[in-house]
Parts: C-alpha cells; structure tokens; sequence
C-alpha cells in the first residue's frame, strides 16, 4: 500500500481526505501538533523518517479576516508552509498536491470577445485583493518552485466536516426568523467530498501542474442560502443585501468563478453541480443539523 501524507488532517478537507483515501492508501495524518508545517527541520526531517510516495497539504491560515492583521503569521501557514512541503517532497520523490485558492484573482471577472465576464481559467493573470490571497499565491509560487512533481488545486467556497457558511446558516435559523445574506458575490459551493474524489483521481496521475477544482455551476451567498433552507424545509426568510451593506476587513471577490479547464480537457474527473453535492451534503448531516431546526 503506498503512504500518503495529510496535514493539517483535523480542517474540513483533512478530515473528508481521511475518509476517502483510507481504503486505498496507508495514511499520515498530520496535525500542528505533531508537524508544524512552517517549522523547515520538523518538517523537512518527519518526511525524510516517514517517505511517503504522496503528500497533501490542506494546512492553512483560512481565517480570511485575520489575515488582514496577522499576514505574516498568515504567510508563515500559507507560504513558508508549503515552501518546506515541496522541498522535503522534491527530497524523496514524493508527489506533492496543495491546495489553493479562488482569492488568488481579483474578483472582477474576465470578459470574453462579447465583452461577458466568464469564469476564471487556470492561464489567468492572478491579482489577489487580500492578504489571504496575497500570502495563499505566494505558496504556489513557492510549490512551483521547489519541486516539479506538484498539483496545485484552486478550490472556492468549501464546505464540509467543521465550521462552514453552511452549517453557519443552518444553526443561524434556530434563533432568527429571517437572516440577511450577501447576493451580490458570486461562486462555487464546493463540497470537500467532491473535492476529495477529485484528490483519488488525481493522485492516480503524473499531469502535473495547476488545476481549478470546484463544483459546476455556480450562485450568490443568497442563492446558497435559500437553496440550503429549500432542501431542508426551513422557514426562516432569507433577504438579499449587497457587500456594502456588510462590511469586512478583507475584501472578498465579487465573481469568483473557476473553470476546471485542465480537468476537463485531460478527462480526469467531472464534478457534480453544486446543487446536487449539497443535497448529499445535506442529507448525511441532517441528524445532526436538520432534526432540532424544525
Ligand atoms: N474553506 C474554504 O472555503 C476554502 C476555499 C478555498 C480554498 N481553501 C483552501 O483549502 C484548504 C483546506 O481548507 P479547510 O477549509 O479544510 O481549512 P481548515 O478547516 O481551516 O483547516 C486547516 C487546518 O490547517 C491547520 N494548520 C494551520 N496552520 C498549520 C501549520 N502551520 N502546521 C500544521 N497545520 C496547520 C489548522 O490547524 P489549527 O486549527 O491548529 O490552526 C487546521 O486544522 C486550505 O489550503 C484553504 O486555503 C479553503
């Protein structure tokens, strides 16, 4: 069986990577307690002990906001991190796959030859608006720097085991009748089942590389919500604003809508739409969420 490495094995990804790949995989798993992905020795020194053939990096400074007032502490998790990855990978061999993001581009779309904003491709010029995006484009530029065996996956709006904006609305309905949700910021609700199977599929391959990877279709915060309360038959209204009217300290990106070009194009995996993997989403959380809502 060939070992693969998790960090940061307790996030959202982490813990749905473990669920997927532990049939097929002899798997690491990895917290910051038992490998500080920004320490260069500790790191450099656990790989070298364990000699996984696969290593995925879901560790990462994800706190969008505090970013903005602790970006080194952010670059440490987001780009030193992954600096020290693809050096001990390069060490042994090892395939190395981290994960990015959507707030790598700016959030104004790009438009096409009929002057309509389409979504963001893999060749697309990166201009990160945050300090999230500042530090998470960073790693990449690292990854790609220190090792030619890297898969480097652009995910957005991820949901899964852990605090999420879908969980968040849900428990929001308990105690209001009606919730207030940003409609004018665009994307991909993408389900770390989803991009887990993908993860399976890609590993199998040596098409290394960026890839964008996240649901198909794509909606507005509002959208999600009143999708989430529609599937689970709850009442509390939902009622649109703008980002204006809900402001944060770090800017979030208005159209941030990827193509899964490179997928696509090689035939490596199809995501669902993101309807369809909220709904499977939905029903295998629904003891736990759906039961006291009613
Ligand atoms: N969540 C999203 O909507 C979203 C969207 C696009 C891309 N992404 C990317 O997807 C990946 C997975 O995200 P996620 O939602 O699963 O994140 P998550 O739930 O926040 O998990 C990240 C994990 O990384 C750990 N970590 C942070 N710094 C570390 C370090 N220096 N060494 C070891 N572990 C460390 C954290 O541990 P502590 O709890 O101890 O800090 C946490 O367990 C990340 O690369 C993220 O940037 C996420």
């Amino acid at each position: 069986m060939k070992k693969v490495l998790i960090t940061g094995s307790n996030g959202q990804l982490g813990l749905e990577l473990n669920n997927i790949l532990k049939y097929k995989y002899e798997l690491i798993l990895t917290n910051r307690s038992n490998l500080d992905i920004t320490n260069f020795n500790e790191t450099i020194e656990f790989i070298n002990k364990h000699k996984p053939e696969i290593i995925i990096n879901c560790a990462a400074f994800t706190a969008v906001d505090l970013c903005e007032t602790q970006e080194e502490t952010a670059y440490s998790s987001n780009a030193l991190g992954p600096k020290n990855l693809a050096i001990a990978s390069s060490q042994i061999g090892a395939k190395l796959v981290h994960i990015s993001t959507d707030y790598v581009f700016d959030g104004y779309g790009i438009k096409d030859l009929n002057g309509n904003i389409r979504p963001y491709t893999e060749e697309d010029k990166t201009n990160p608006q945050s300090a999230y995006g500042r530090t998470k484009l960073e790693g990449e530029k690292l990854v790609t720097e220190h090792t030619n065996k890297y898969f480097i996956i652009r995910t957005a709006w991820l949901y899964g085991e852990g605090k999420n904006f879908v969980r968040t609305m849900i428990n929001l309905a308990k105690t209001n009748s009606e919730v207030k949700v940003v409609q004018d910021q665009i994307g991909s609700p993408t389900s770390t089942e989803e991009l887990s199977n993908m993860i399976e599929k890609l590993i199998e391959t040596e098409n290394y590389g960026i890839y964008h990877g996240t649901c198909e279709g794509y909606c507005s915060w509002y959208d999600l919500t009143c999708e989430i309360y529609r599937v689970l038959d709850i009442k509390t209204k939902v009622i649109p604003v703008t980002t204006d009217e809900f402001p944060r300290p770090a800017k979030r990106p208005k159209y941030s809508v990827l193509e899964n070009k490179k997928l696509n194009e090689l035939n490596i995996y199809k995501f669902k739409e993101w309807q369809e993997a909220l709904i499977i989403y939905l029903e295998k959380d629904q003891k736990t969420y759906k039961g006291d809502i009613k």
